[in-house]
């Protein structure tokens, strides 16, 4: 059988409408690992379905979890877990594999640490790759008993008793912090996070509706000792994800005459990075019906096309939209000037290394992209040439390769697309309903 390949032609043609993207990818792993934990049934609507957080939803199943599935959409189902409380997982029959999600993997090695019984957490090839000391070195400090082969997956997990900890993470990771305070939510004592930059806040803000009584102040955040034996369960509405947005709204941003509505969109700060960057590239967008869902803010995303220049990224703002950097790229192309990203070395153990590859693919579009050690620059404008290119199996860089196809004066070929379903299911269907020159090919 031949594998499809996403064919992309030249954008000709504005693109227009108002669509929604699947739900947040963070806090659809979060809810069902957190659900799992409570006491009682919690109600998750507008779960994402994709790659990663399916694995996320047949691992807690293969700890005795009960979740019963409403598939509303292909894209967006509604969920009922019947959580088990802190300490009545079960054992599983076989390791855990969480495939390509790392935020899987490191959340539930945190949850794991803690659990009276034996496991052993692995994923794909890819993640088997990705570095895990970061998570089993504090988790160690707290007690914990995990073997990596070198630092990376297969961890295998060996029952302990937990104590807190005071942890000043070396660079800002909401899922090392996540970790850690899942892990003290078995551990005698308090925990405590130091996080030197603004990391997402799902985590924290899920175990505050579920009554765990975190204390912030904005870099220490801080699990009492004194807090209670069970977690409430959630009802929550998962707001559509920014970084799925992302793809979207940098094509409309970029294609002439565009003009686009995303619907219902999570719009926390800690996640808002590229609309800053977008801003200061002078892209034209506006945040309106600003709402609550789910403790997180949701809002509607109005993006039309303009002429974009330079800009330079670093700092908090690198934080705030870590996973964006391969769609800003692309942004980046098409703007007037040099832009330079900095403070970005954590790209380089995403899903793939997110510099080089990048790098390696755009210049195949006729993006001379120079590498440095934690980011890249680019010289716009550019004028880009379809070619054919390979995603090297990450959803971000198969998605932003698409829209740098739709801006390329010839077609485009993208080898291994489908993996944008770990995050983006329907992703290619979403882009045809605003107009966009894409599909699968035999
Ligand atoms: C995530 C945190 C980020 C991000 C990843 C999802 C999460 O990773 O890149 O896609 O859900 O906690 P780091 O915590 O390693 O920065």
């Amino acid at each position: 059988m031949n594998i499809p390949r996403l064919r992309v032609a030249p954008q000709k043609k504005p693109l227009r409408g108002r669509i929604f993207v699947p739900g947040d990818k963070s806090i659809s792993h979060r809810a069902v690992l957190l659900g799992t934990l409570a006491d009682g049934v919690s109600i998750i609507r507008n779960w994402l379905p994709a790659g990663d957080t399916l694995a996320t939803l047949e691992v807690v199943r293969a700890l005795g979890v009960l979740i019963e599935v409403d598939e509303k959409e292909t894209w967006a189902w509604d969920l009922r877990i019947e959580g088990r409380g802190l300490n009545g997982l079960s054992a599983p029959s076989g390791p855990l594999n969480c495939k390509n999600a790392g935020t899987s993997m490191r959340l539930l090695a945190g949850i794991m640490a803690g659990q009276a019984f034996p496991v052993v957490i692995d994923g794909s090839e890819q993640l088997r790759k990705r570095p895990m000391r970061r998570i089993s070195d504090p988790l160690a400090q707290m007690g914990a008993l995990i073997e990596s082969q070198d630092g990376r997956a297969p961890l295998h997990i060996t029952p302990a008793k937990l104590h807190g900890i005071n942890y000043e993470m070396a660079v800002a990771s909401a899922q090392v912090k996540s970790a850690i305070l899942l892990a003290g939510l078995y551990a005698a004592g308090e925990t405590s996070v130091y996080q030197p930059g603004p990391a997402r806040d799902h985590t924290e803000r899920m175990l505050a509706a579920m009554g765990v009584p975190l204390e912030s102040d904005g870099s220490w955040i801080t699990l009492p000792a004194e807090r209670p034996l069970s977690l409430k369960p959630l009802d929550l509405t998962v707001p559509g994800d920014i970084s799925s947005a992302a793809f979207p709204l940098v094509a409309a941003a970029i294609i002439p005459h565009s003009e686009i509505t995303l619907v219902n969109i999570g719009a926390n700060e800690t996640r808002t990075g590229l609309l800053d960057m977008l801003q200061a590239m002078g892209a034209q967008f506006s945040l309106q019906n600003e709402r609550e869902t789910g403790g997180e803010t949701a809002v509607d995303l109005l993006v039309r096309f303009d002429e974009l220049h330079a800009a330079d990224v670093s700092g908090d703002m690198v934080v705030r939209g870590i996973d964006e950097f391969p769609i800003m790229a692309v942004a980046a192309t098409q703007a007037a000037g040099t832009s330079t990203v900095s403070d970005a070395g954590e790209l380089r153990v995403k899903e793939v290394d997110r510099i080089s590859v990048l790098a390696g693919e755009l210049r195949k579009m006729n993006v001379p992209i120079d590498e440095k050690e934690d980011g890249f620059t680019v010289h716009g404008p550019l004028r880009l040439h379809g070619a054919t290119v390979d995603s090297h199996d990450d959803h971000r860089l198969a998605m932003s390769l698409a829209v740098a196809g739709l801006a390329a004066d010839s077609p485009t070929w993208i080898e291994n697309a489908q993996c944008a379903h770990d995050s983006f299911p329907a992703f290619v269907e979403a882009m045809q309903s605003l107009g966009a020159n894409m599909k699968w090919e035999e």
